[in-house]
């Protein structure tokens, strides 16, 4: 059980993917810990839950770039940021189509890109320091089959981290990623719940098990807070040591 503990009273932090999964719980933990929450999603069902339990809510799909900048024109300054927000499409590498290629890159890193650069350059308009946290995966740092524009993305992911580590460090913006492995969520259950599939990625692991939402939302957490106030640039992997063999 996570008990480590956070205080982000008196800080808006915006949450891509706040409507599901690692997001959802990103944000629960955040209104727990005295944030000001902005929760980005499409699924109007969850963000009228998030309303209700405090949360400001932003309605839009960041795949499209027009629909995304007028959300992020209309926010004050964050102090804080989570880019969740992710999908993935399963294609054999022999298979892979231009068109799943293109939304997978769309969303998991043109999106994760613009609405970065949107709140850094607030924050760097206004003096205020902070933290970025990027949703990578594991799959930025190892070959998973079927998953070629999804690995890709990860890993551009990664890199677009070091650059912005590089370019906001100046003006006190940290930006870091973390790099989950398989987490029990929705889109975990549609890639991994196959026993041909499970076993031998659990065997992988020296844990021995997948990640539980709240295993991943706690180390974001530590990035965006001050106990993290020296780190920044590094991709964090969240993965029972899957990725130390
Ligand atoms: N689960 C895993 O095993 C795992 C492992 C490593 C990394 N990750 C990463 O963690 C992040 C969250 O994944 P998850 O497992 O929590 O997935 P999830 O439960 O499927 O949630 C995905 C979230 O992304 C949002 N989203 C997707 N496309 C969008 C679009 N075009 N516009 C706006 N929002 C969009 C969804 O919003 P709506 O539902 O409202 O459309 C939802 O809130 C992703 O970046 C994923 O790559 C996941």
């Amino acid at each position: 059980m996570n008990t480590a503990h956070f205080d982000f009273s008196g800080q808006r932090i915006l949450v891509t993917g706040a409507s599901s999964g690692i997001g959802w719980e990103v944000a629960q933990q955040l209104l727990i810990s005295g944030a000001e929450v902005y929760a980005l999603g499409r699924d109007a069902l969850a963000l009228h839950k998030l309303e209700a339990q405090g949360c400001h809510v932003l309605r839009a799909d960041i795949g499209e770039a027009p629909q995304l900048a007028t959300v992020l024109a209309g926010l004050p300054v964050m102090h804080g940021l989570v880019n969740c927000a992710g999908i993935s499409i399963l294609e054999a590498a022999t298979e892979v189509s231009a068109a799943a290629f293109d939304q997978v890159m769309t969303v998991n890193v043109r999106a994760a890109a613009m609405v970065a650069a949107s709140v850094a350059k607030a924050m760097i308009g206004e003096g205020v320091a902070g933290s970025i946290v990027n949703v990578s995966s594991q799959a930025s740092l190892v070959a998973l089959d079927d998953h070629l524009s999804y690995c890709a993305s990860k890993g551009a992911m990664d890199a677009m981290t070091r650059v912005q580590c590089g370019e906001w460090g100046r003006h006190g913006i940290r930006v870091n990623s973390v790099n989950p492995t398989v987490t029990l969520t929705p889109m975990a259950q549609m890639a991994w719940s196959e026993p041909s599939k499970r076993d031998p990625a659990l065997a992988a692991i020296p844990l021995g098990r997948f990640a539980q939402t709240s295993e991943v939302a706690a180390p974001i957490l530590f990035l965006l807070s001050s106990a993290a106030s020296m780190i920044s640039g590094v991709s964090l992997p969240i993965d029972g040591g899957y990725t130390s063999r």
